[in-house]
């Protein structure tokens, strides 16, 4: 079994912090979101892993160069020349996957999920794909799975008029026999090669695709703001006893989460605030908020808030 992740895109959502950064190396309780997508595939000892990049792709390969997931797992960057869907994605990773069965996850969404149990769900469903669901509040945003007494009946991209409130989360199960229906495909209105209609494809070849009811967290990060509730939702569900980090003179309001190279003098942080790697805050005041690697914030009172080395963004919840 082998990994793939796909980092490509431009993140035109969630600019401007995009031209400074790939939007899967934002941060969800200060470790990028690429890195809970790596240790979500480690969980299930998968460690032959594909990184599909575009156009940010020297991002993406410093950031794994300069974590422990360059010796943790055996790491494959694939160019994906321009963004044309997830299964060109697909078929760009082809000569990586080679024959073998693949778990695929979109780089952006983030899941709590027992990988263990989706590789046992799989291998014990005789099946030639499995798909991630989760029910939506507006199915019109997804891929959404039609359902029969919890059997897959098709599989539509964002359809007009949803059938089901079942979305396809960005994770993913194939064998290599997707490649082939990959082949085949044509492109989608919206000029993708969707990985939708590959599915829709096997299930219209009378094949097995299994649903995977996800039952922990599941965000597909498309917006800032998107980011910035994940982190806070996250937040509350955290451990904070036995953090260090250096304060002077500060007060804090929990639940707060400090990267322990965080230098915070004579302010008041808190409640809901994350503090990420190398900051410093001083003289300041700051409330739901997160705070990105590198930030430096003097005689602020933010709340709201997403503060980076590149400029400071509002967000509300
Ligand atoms: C993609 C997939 C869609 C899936 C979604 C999950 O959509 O095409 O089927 O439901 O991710 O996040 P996108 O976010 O690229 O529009």
């Amino acid at each position: 079994m082998k990994g793939l992740i796909l980092a490509g895109g431009t993140g035109s959502r969630i600019r401007p912090f995009s031209l400074y950064t790939a939007k899967q190396l934002l941060p969800v309780l200060n470790k990028p979101v690429l890195f809970h997508n790596i240790d979500l595939l480690l969980a299930g000892g998968i460690v032959d892993i594909g990184i599909v990049v575009g156009p940010m792709k020297d991002f993406v390969v410093e950031a794994i160069n300069n974590s422990v997931y360059s010796e943790l797992a055996n790491i494959h960057f694939i160019e994906q020349p321009e963004p044309k869907g997830l299964a060109h994605a697909v078929s760009a990773s082809q000569v990586f996957l080679a024959d073998d069965d693949f778990v695929m996850i979109l780089g952006d969404n983030l899941f709590t999920v027992d990988t263990l149990d989706l590789l046992y769900v799989f291998e014990n469903s005789f099946t030639e794909a499995l798909v991630a669901l989760v029910q939506v509040e507006e199915p019109k945003r997804y891929g959404i799975a039609n359902m029969e007494n919890y059997h897959i009946i098709s599989v539509e991209e964002k359809p007009k008029v949803p059938q089901s409130n079942w979305a396809i989360a960005g994770l993913y199960i194939f064998k290599s026999t997707i490649h082939e229906v990959i082949r085949n495909l044509k492109p989608s209105h919206r000029n993708e090669y969707e990985i939708t209609d590959a599915i829709q494809q096997v299930i219209e070849k009378k094949q097995t695709v299994t649903p995977y009811f996800l039952k922990g967290y599941w965000r597909d990060i498309g917006t800032l703001n998107d980011l910035f509730d994940i982190n806070i939702d996250l937040l509350q569900d955290i451990n904070l006893e036995g953090t260090y980090f250096e304060a002077l003179f500060s007060s804090f309001n929990l639940p707060v989460l400090i990267d322990k190279t965080a230098v915070i003098i004579n302010s008041v942080i808190g409640p809901n605030v994350i503090i990420g790697p190398n900051t410093q805050i001083r003289n300041s005041q700051i409330s739901n908020s997160i705070v990105l690697e590198n930030t430096l914030a003097d005689g602020v009172n933010l709340d709201n808030m997403i503060l980076s080395p590149w400029g400071n963004r509002e967000v509300s919840r």
